[in-house]
């Protein structure tokens, strides 16, 4: 049997190593890498060491329920499967795997609108999922979208608004990354040297944005960077109006991701919107951009009682979470945690970074004296400097 390395990774961080080993460097850094100077996503980090955590002693935790709602929908966890672009980049098994791991762990899982699997076909795999929706130049596609996502059985809506336009990753231009792969000197030895991705890569098929194919994307034939792709599909155009036109198209649970003001969250709540993802897209967007958590008290003292709110960037640790729920969201969504287990280990890996995330979460709040998800709020925090 092939080795994973799995059982010796004890956190996120060793799987983000194991996934290191096996990825060629282009693919690594289009996963890892932030844009411009990495502000955003040290930012996304380091802002949670300013919450600091206030235990309780003497209180019996031998049961502590991790268990939630998040729009009506019943999770094991206060963790949701962040949307990806193109998981099958990092391992054949893609979305199927992390959507199966997602739901055998009880959690929603979100798929991208650049997914690398078709909607209908992730759908299959049991258990909740949300569907994230890039808004496209053509209106026709993305109201094709959203009908699919209904028919096919996903719960809600999650419309990203941070990435009309990609976002500066240099580490991408430098690294050659494009998808499919160019062959260079270069790329062709690095790929030589990860063998097991190579491997996989070669011997499945294509890895397409399986979504939206065929004749009505220009420029998705060929060598393409995925920043070319977005800027030549989505549309930068996209404002409030296009909210109100989605909300009328759709009437599950909307939510909006890549919000930090509060005025855009009163906004959202004037129209209409069921929930938030505060993020700023792992830091892969806009530089220097507030952290998701930092704005999250504000946040959720306005909104807090009219919508539900996410908050994603960063979340590496159980403490996180935890820090995150205290002040006012209602689950925390991971990226890079999930695909790191994907690309050491497809399914397994996967299980593994949800696994992990569950413990700590449990071990944090026995320690932290707090038995539920309801009991916890703001007197277990403290903000430091
Ligand atoms: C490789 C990669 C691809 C992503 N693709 C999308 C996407 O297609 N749609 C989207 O809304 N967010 C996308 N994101 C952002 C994530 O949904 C999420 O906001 C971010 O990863 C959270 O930060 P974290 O990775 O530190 O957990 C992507 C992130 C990564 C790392």
């Amino acid at each position: 049997m092939l080795k994973t390395g799995l059982s010796d990774c004890y956190n996120i961080a060793d799987l983000r190593k194991r996934a290191r080993r096996r990825l060629p460097k282009a693919m690594f850094g289009y996963l890892d890498g932030f844009a411009e100077d990495g502000v955003s996503g040290r930012r996304n980090r380091n802002s949670f060491d300013r919450f600091q955590l206030v235990p309780r002693v003497l209180v019996d935790v031998a049961d502590v329920d991790l268990s939630t709602s998040i729009l009506g929908q019943h999770s094991e966890a206060p963790i949701i499967c962040a949307p990806v672009a193109l998981p099958r980049l990092f391992h054949h098994q893609g979305e199927i795997a992390s959507a199966q791991a997602a739901n055998d762990a009880g959690i929603i899982f979100t798929l991208s609108t650049l997914a690398s699997i078709p909607m209908e076909a992730v759908a299959s795999v049991p258990g909740p999922k949300w569907f994230q929706l890039y808004m496209y130049r053509d209106k026709g596609l993305v109201k094709e979208l959203v009908d699919r996502a209904k028919a096919s059985g996903y719960l809600a809506l999650c419309l990203t608004v941070d990435a009309f336009i990609g976002g500066n990753r240099e580490q991408d231009l430098r690294n050659g990354f494009s998808v499919p792969p160019h062959p260079s000197m270069r790329t062709i030895l690095e790929t030589a040297l990860h063998p097991a991705w190579c491997w996989d890569y070669l011997t499945k098929p294509k890895v397409t944005t399986a979504n939206v194919s065929g004749d009505r994307i220009a420029g998705s034939e060929g060598k393409t960077t995925l920043l070319e792709y977005v800027t030549k599909q989505l549309t930068p155009s996209v404002t409030w109006k296009d909210v109100e036109w989605l909300r009328e198209q759709f009437d599950g649970p909307l939510l909006i991701k890549g919000v930090l003001c509060a005025d855009d969250a009163e906004q959202a709540r004037n129209l209409g919107v069921n929930g938030l993802v505060l993020s700023n897209h792992g830091g892969r967007q806009l530089d220097h951009t507030v952290a998701p958590i930092d704005v999250l008290p504000e946040i959720a003292r306005r909104v807090g009682d009219d919508l539900e709110i996410v908050i994603d960037g960063g979340i590496r640790r159980g403490t996180d979470v935890i820090k995150a729920i205290a002040l006012g969201a209602k689950a925390c969504m991971i990226g890079r945690p999930y695909i790191y287990g994907l690309s050491a280990a497809g399914q397994a890996g996967v299980k593994k970074s949800l696994d992990l995330l569950r413990a700590e979460i449990l071990r944090d709040m026995q320690l932290l004296g707090c038995r539920s998800l309801a009991e916890l709020n703001g007197k277990f925090i403290r903000i430091g400097e």
